[in-house]
């Protein structure tokens, strides 16, 4: 596989990176998981995505933090309870398809080695189109190849670098959510939607723009293809319990994640994209 100038692979641990440094940013992203880890635009120079500093790159566990890819369930499978959380995506390795260059930046598909697998009734194509530009845009497309309808659920569910999550505000949902610390109690979005516990919620909504206002900066996220955003920080005990997060580290990150929730048709030969553009 070629690669462009701007692109060059290197090696963590088990893990191949594929890292770009082109003129509007760098970006790192790892072939375990067809999974995103690092956005930096060089015009503000900030990191948009969080890792976590105790991230497992064992190329087995997924990776705690950048973009996972879930796919083609998210959370628990629906009747599987054996099946991997949030699909079995995340924990393969990806491979290029292509690399180029335009006007707009580093285009790179990617697509797992297959797409096939328990949990999923059909056949599908599954690719990831990253574009590396002043801004971050990152496709899904499910593609069915079989001779049946099939549905699915999928998540680009991306941790985002905040300074204090006291004092980050997400902009952009309204009406009501269901709780997942409440046993799925149907709550009302906040007007001021701030953040003091653990947090894991599913908006059945489609807001085309969210921010998070953090301090000083904004970054914007732009979403289309989803039907709901799900808002998750573990908070303290919860970081604790986890082996792959430090004790204090959910105090700056916060997940908000374009999803399909709501099991998306995919009628045979036709395409469903997901996206999410990072700014
Ligand atoms: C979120 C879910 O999307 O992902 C949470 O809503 C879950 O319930 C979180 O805890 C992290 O999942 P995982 O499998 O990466 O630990």
């Amino acid at each position: 596989m070629l690669l462009t100038e701007s692109a060059k692979i290197v090696t963590r641990n088990n893990t191949q990176l594929l890292q770009i440094d082109n003129s509007f940013a760098n970006a790192e992203i790892s072939l375990f998981g067809g999974h995103i880890l690092s956005f930096i635009p060089k015009h503000d120079n900030r990191e948009r995505l969080w890792v976590s500093e105790k991230a497992i790159f064992d190329g087995q566990k997924p990776i705690r933090g950048g973009i996972p890819v879930c796919w083609p369930w998210f959370g628990p499978h629906a009747t599987n309870t054996n099946l991997a959380a949030h699909g079995y995506v995340r924990t393969q390795t990806w491979k290029i398809i292509e690399t180029k260059e335009t006007d707009s930046g580093t285009h790179i598909t990617l697509a797992p080695n297959s797409s096939n697998d328990d949990g999923l009734s059909g056949t599908t194509q599954l690719t990831l189109s990253i574009i590396v530009g002043r801004q971050l845009k990152i496709q899904l497309s499910t593609t069915n190849i079989g001779a049946e309808s099939l549905t699915y659920n999928c998540a680009l569910h991306s941790y985002f670098a905040i300074s204090d999550i006291h004092q980050c505000e997400l902009r952009g949902l309204s009406g009501q959510y269901s709780d997942k610390t409440r046993d799925f109690q149907i709550c009302d979005t906040p007007h001021h939607y701030k953040f003091n516990e653990e947090t894991d919620r599913v908006h059945l909504q489609q807001p085309k723009q969210l921010s998070i206002i953090d301090e000083q900066t904004t970054t914007n996220i732009l979403s289309s293809g989803h039907d709901s955003i799900v808002v998750w920080n573990p908070w303290k005990q919860k970081s604790i319990s986890m082996i792959d997060m430090a004790d204090n580290s959910y105090l700056t990150m916060l997940c908000v994640e374009t999803a399909v929730t709501q099991n998306q048709e995919v009628k045979v030969g036709e395409t469903h994209t997901l996206e999410q553009v990072i700014i």
